[in-house]
């Protein structure tokens, strides 16, 4: 069955606004099955799923396996340590082993940017990235724009700074990639060590200083210090990078309107964000985490070649 997103989702940067929109309104009807006593659909029944987790995660992984078990696929997690990728198998010898036992989709999380087009173009099956190295991280970009739709009720227009480790963020990427082609105004705030010398090409704004970034956003989008992939001092220590790029209640607390407050997670507490912004009442953190799990659904389920009109033929998995 053709999907509408082609046959792999590898990041934002090639998708269309009416595909990222495909997407974000087919997650909707998704929403609510994660609300009943019995969260099961039909939907995917009879496909199996790898996740092929090459880097740790929390939120992603374990999201990914309970959209997959809520649409009824079957599914197996693999991890690096405990598979043969530790005794020096390559990763393509890795999936083409998968796909002889008859698989339908792999969810790849891999350190190299490019691993997940790298796979997609050499297996059968559908190929979705949860985050390679630093390119892209198409999933939460999308649950964060799915989130951000939810509070304002549009993406268009929007106001939306992305703060701190730009450098490092695949969020970052799709993110910028995302939420302008939905006609967003997008920004990024940090130090310079920490912002690609490419990055005003992408056509956001920088601002250097976090105050201006609270005068201009509707919504920030603070991004974790990304300390393992560091390889030299981008930044004088912890302590300063707070005093001078921490979000904190103090410097929110002098914004002209009240600014969204977003972060992929996990969080350095007391680093890039304190715990009052954390968990205050703008912070939709946790949402985010939720709404993950129904725009994976989505992706899958499009991507196995579901119409985006799901919601009109709803039903329990029997
Ligand atoms: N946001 C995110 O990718 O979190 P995990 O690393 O826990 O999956």
């Amino acid at each position: 069955m053709t999907s509408i997103l082609g046959k792999d989702l590898v990041g934002l940067e090639h998708l269309t606004r009416e595909q990222i929109t495909a997407i974000l309104d087919t997650a909707e009807p998704f929403k609510e099955v994660s609300e009943r006593p019995i969260k099961k659909v039909p939907a995917l029944r009879g496909k199996t799923i790898v996740n092929l987790f090459f880097e740790a995660s929390t939120r992603t992984r374990i999201s990914f396996e309970f959209a997959e078990k809520r649409l009824s696929a079957d599914t197996v997690n693999v991890a690096s340590a405990g598979s043969s990728v530790s005794k020096g198998e390559t990763l393509v010898d890795t999936a083409r082993n998968l796909e002889a036992m008859r698989i339908d989709m792999v969810v790849i999380r891999h350190g190299a940017s490019g691993a997940a087009k790298f796979l997609g173009d050499r297996i059968r099956s559908n190929v979705i990235n949860a985050g390679d190295g630093k390119h892209e991280h198409p999933t939460q970009a999308l649950l964060d724009m799915l989130t951000l739709r939810d509070r304002f009720g549009r993406i268009e227009g929007l106001r939306v700074c992305i703060m701190g480790d730009v450098l490092h963020s695949r969020v970052a990427r799709s993110n910028i990639w995302g939420l302008t082609r939905l006609g967003a105004e997008v920004a990024v705030c940090g130090p310079p060590t920490l912002l690609p010398r490419e990055v005003s090409e992408l056509g956001v704004t920088v601002f250097r200083r976090v105050e201006e970034a609270i005068e201009w956003a509707d919504a920030l989008n603070i991004l974790r210090l990304q300390l393992e992939r560091m390889t030299a001092g981008f930044i004088p220590s912890l302590r300063e990078y707070n005093r001078v790029f921490g979000v904190t209640s103090e410097r929110l607390a002098r914004a002209p309107r009240e600014l969204l407050i977003l972060h992929p997670g996990p969080m350095n507490r007391g680093v890039e964000i304190d715990s009052d912004v954390a968990d205050g009442p703008h912070s939709v953190i946790l949402p985010q985490v939720t709404n993950g799990v129904a725009v994976r659904m989505a992706v899958l389920y499009l991507l196995a070649g579901g119409a985006p009109d799901w919601a009109t033929t709803p039903g329990d998995a029997s």
